[in-house]
């Protein structure tokens, strides 16, 4: 089955939102120091272009969790993959990830670092795709509220493929 993808918001579009929730995270937390957990694979692209846009001064890790496998729907299995590599007691710790789908990966991830004594936690995602929610998952900073169609580009993969693609895009399957 071959896969074409069709545009819903382009690298301008992206860009110019990323922009946009950098300069609400500035003024947020102003005369603070922010470290940022990317969520490895899929948070990486969003949270560079993120990061370079934040005026305040920023610290990062990376952390990482399987919730998929090669298929477009949610095993309901979340396993730390990888852990952080510093400790974020008393630190302002902004999670940064692609998309919040059943809300399953990070409901578990925010629940593990709330306990590890953060001065803040808050959660910032490229995309929400909240019709299929089943955990709930409070989102601090959102860039796109989107329906239920599976995305791919800026991170978000199919297959592994795809993340690389500078845009978001919908995978729609052809016979
Ligand atoms: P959740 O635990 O269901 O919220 O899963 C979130 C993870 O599922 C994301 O980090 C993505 O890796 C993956 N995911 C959910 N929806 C999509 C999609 O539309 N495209 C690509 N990956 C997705
Ligand atoms: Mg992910």
């Amino acid at each position: 089955m071959a896969e074409k993808i069709r545009v819903m918001y382009s690298e301008e579009e992206v860009s110019a939102r990323i922009r946009e929730l950098a300069e609400q995270i500035n003024r947020d937390y102003e005369g603070k120091e922010i470290h940022i957990i990317g969520i490895l694979r899929g948070g990486s692209y969003f949270m560079c272009e993120l990061s370079k846009r934040i005026t305040v001064p920023v610290t990062i890790d990376f952390m990482s969790a399987s919730s998929y496998g090669m298929s477009t729907t949610s095993s309901g299995q979340v396993k730390i993959v990888k852990d952080l590599e510093e400790s974020i007691l008393g630190r302002h710790v902004i999670v940064v990830e692609d998309i919040i789908d059943t809300g399953r990966t990070l409901s578990h991830l925010l629940k593990m670092l709330a306990e590890r004594g953060p001065a803040s936690l808050k959660l910032c995602t490229l995309l929400d795709k909240p019709d299929r929610r089943v955990v709930e998952v409070k989102i601090d900073y959102n860039g796109y509220t989107i329906p239920d169609e599976f995305v791919v580009g800026y991170g978000l993969d199919y297959a592994q493929k795809y993340r690389n693609l500078p845009y978001i895009g919908v995978v729609e399957f052809e016979e």
